[in-house]
């Protein structure tokens, strides 16, 4: 019997030969192939980072159109059948600025304007380019001119404007300087107007990037944010483009008026401008009223912070355009073999504030990255087995625009057939691995972490640095906003992930976010690119191949346990039933755990 089937596969074994060049080989093969030297590269990262942030490419301009061909001929070039999808949405671009300083006598100089511009620096390479930077504004800042008397903020949080309040000092009428780091700049400027405020200054402080004293050097002799240095952003609240809430931008569609869109709540009524930790610190020493507790002080050697209101005087100008601009978004697919209608989604943004080699040039090359290896893997026979989708977003820094705009026009589709989206934002700001997901992808997040080699340690997995750093949970929870995740996740229900290296970076949105800056501080051997792209790649290749999808709930019900207790002492009070809860929490974890046990059955006998 034996011997009848040794022969028997003897036989078939020798058809295959003779009728494939070699045998098809198990996924897993292509696997630690993906990982591998032989196909990895970091030279081609860096030369991909280099060419993307050659000049500013804010979303809706012709350098990022360029960006775009950039990305779509890479990754034609990698065998993947990429296009363009546009959208005409509404972004809004500075006319004009302008910031002054008035303070009563003996005050010296009585008067200061401010330049609102950033310097270039010593042997700078974008000097030639650098006049293409936009004038430093917020995105969907509102228009006009208001004066007041000044009142300092802190964080510009809730909880300080209670603080404020507390201590009898109005807002009201004033204008707000606070600095950015705690909280989402929109909500700033919302806190703001409602404390009151008619206008709002934020700046840098030195303390949070500045390097924290006198003697500290700033970019580029080290990372930090040169005196001049402005971070820029978008304060909407919302997410898309905001004259199309809930409906795609595309062609001849229905739009809500400038009143309509103000009337959404979702847009500052209210100008803002973002300024630079000199010119922050100049307004902040112009202040009179209480010292600052201590913990709204800067720097230690730096300006004692007062709280004002007053007795200097800001008056703050800013007139941006409002246009229908046109986005594109660049979209590449490998189909699948056997299940073509079940797709794996890699997502990352293109466009950039400014040169965006942090944010988010880093994650447009560990994307290319992995299109340009899974190519290789393509040329050795692998075909994956559901369909992969790379999608280069455009306008995320105006609010998840382009990845947005295109979820709600393809909102059936991806209900009925997405498995998961897999996003990058900034890949690479320095070492040290992050990341969220929904708790059903946390294990495959671990098994791949364990995989990679640590690209600052060669001795050690990514895992096992990610474990010796962090005190919080290792698999973060993705947040509200954050980055192009949020409208899968939030308007479609798929699962999804978020991975980075490296935590907040100081030259951030500014235009100091250049290639430079990344060669010296965030990566300089750009082994930190290949790793994000390793485990990016490494997680789609498992969902795209494996027969039985890597999800995990147990993850998710020990999740929702921790939520439901959590729910539980909020209502405690209140005779709010939650057995029934607890109840079906329980049936998926036992659900979860069978799952898991058939699989593993299943895995040994395959
Ligand atoms: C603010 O400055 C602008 C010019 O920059 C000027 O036209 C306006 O009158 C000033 N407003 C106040 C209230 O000082
Ligand atoms: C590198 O990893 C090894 C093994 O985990 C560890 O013992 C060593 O301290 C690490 N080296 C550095 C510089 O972190
Ligand atoms: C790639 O890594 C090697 C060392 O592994 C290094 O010598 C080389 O400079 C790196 N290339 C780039 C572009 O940083
Ligand atoms: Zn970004």
């Amino acid at each position: 019997m034996l011997k009848v089937a040794i022969s028997a596969f003897l036989a078939i074994l020798a058809t295959s030969l003779i009728s494939f060049p070699s045998l098809p080989k198990k996924p897993s093969f292509y696997h630690s192939l993906f990982l591998s030297d032989r196909v990895s590269d970091n030279s081609s990262a860096a030369r991909h980072l280099q060419i993307l942030t050659c000049r500013p490419h804010v979303a809706g301009t012709p350098a990022n159109a360029e960006a775009a061909s950039y990305v779509l001929s890479t990754l034609t070039a990698s065998t993947v059948k990429s296009h363009v999808t546009s959208y005409d949405v509404l972004l809004t671009y500075p006319i004009s600025r302008s910031l002054i300083l008035t303070c009563p006598p003996p005050a010296d100089p009585p008067e200061t304007i401010f330049p609102l511009h950033q310097d270039i620096y010593e042997n700078d390479p974008y000097a030639d380019v650098a006049d293409q930077v936009l004038p430093t504004f917020h995105g969907y800042a509102k228009s006009g001119t208001v004066a007041g008397p000044v009142v300092y903020a802190n964080y510009g949080r809730v909880e300080d404007f209670e603080m404020l309040k507390s201590k009898g000092i109005d807002v009201k009428g004033n204008i707000v300087i606070a600095r950015y780091g705690k909280i989402y700049r929109g909500d700033i400027v919302r806190n703001a107007y409602q404390a009151g405020a008619i206008g709002v200054v934020i700046f840098t402080d030195r303390k949070d990037y500045g390097g924290g004293g006198h003697r500290a050097k700033w970019f580029p002799e080290d990372k930090w944010m040169p005196p001049s240095g402005v971070q820029v952003g978008t304060v909407y609240a919302g997410a898309g483009d905001p004259t199309t809430p809930g409906w795609a931008s595309t062609e001849g569609c229905e739009r809500l008026s400038e009143e309509e869109v103000e009337r959404g709540g979702d847009v500052p009524l209210i100008p803002s401008l973002p300024v630079s930790w000199a010119d922050g610190e100049t307004i902040m020493k112009s202040l009179g009223g209480d010292v600052a507790d201590d913990d709204w002080q800067g720097i230690d050697d730096g300006p004692l912070y007062r709280v004002g209101p007053g007795p200097s005087v800001l008056n703050l100008t800013y007139h941006g355009e409002q246009k229908i601009a046109t986005i594109e978004n660049v979209i590449g697919v490998i189909e699948g073999a056997e299940e073509p209608d079940r797709y794996i989604l890699l997502g990352n943004h293109r466009d950039a504030w400014t040169f965006g080699a942090v944010d988010p040039g880093s994650g447009t090359a560990a994307l290319l990255e992995v299109a340009e290896r899974f190519g290789k893997l393509q040329k050795k026979g692998w075909k994956p087995r559901r369909t992969i989708i790379f999608c280069n977003w455009d306008a995320e820094e105006y609010g998840l625009v382009g990845s947005t705009e295109w979820v709600e026009d393809n909102r059936e589709m991806l209900a009925l057939r997405a498995i998961a989206y897999l996003n990058v934002d900034s890949a690479v700001s320095g070492a040290g691995f992050h990341a969220a997901s929904t708790p059903q992808l946390d294990q495959l997040l671990i098994e791949a972490a364990q995989q990679v080699q640590d690209p600052d340690n060669s001795s050690q997995s990514i895992y096992d640095s990610w474990v010796g750093a962090s005190s919080s949970p290792l698999v973060e929870r993705l947040g509200g906003g954050g980055s192009d995740y949020a409208a899968f996740v939030q308007h479609v229900g798929v699962p999804a992930a978020n991975i980075f290296m490296g935590t907040g970076y100081p030259v951030y949105h500014s235009m100091y976010d250049d290639f430079v800056w990344m060669e010296k501080f965030g990566d300089p051997m750009f082994r930190r690119h290949v790793a994000v792209a390793s485990i990016w790649g490494l997680m789609a290749l498992r969902l795209a191949d494996e027969e039985f999808l890597p999800f995990d709930y147990l993850s998710y019900a020990s999740e929702l346990q921790k939520s439901a207790k959590e729910l539980q002492a909020q209502v405690s009070s209140k005779e709010v039933d939650l057995v029934a809860l607890f109840k079906s929490i329980r049936d998926l974890q036992k659900a979860a755990e069978n799952i898991n046990i058939e699989r593993k059955v299943k895995t040994l006998k395959l």
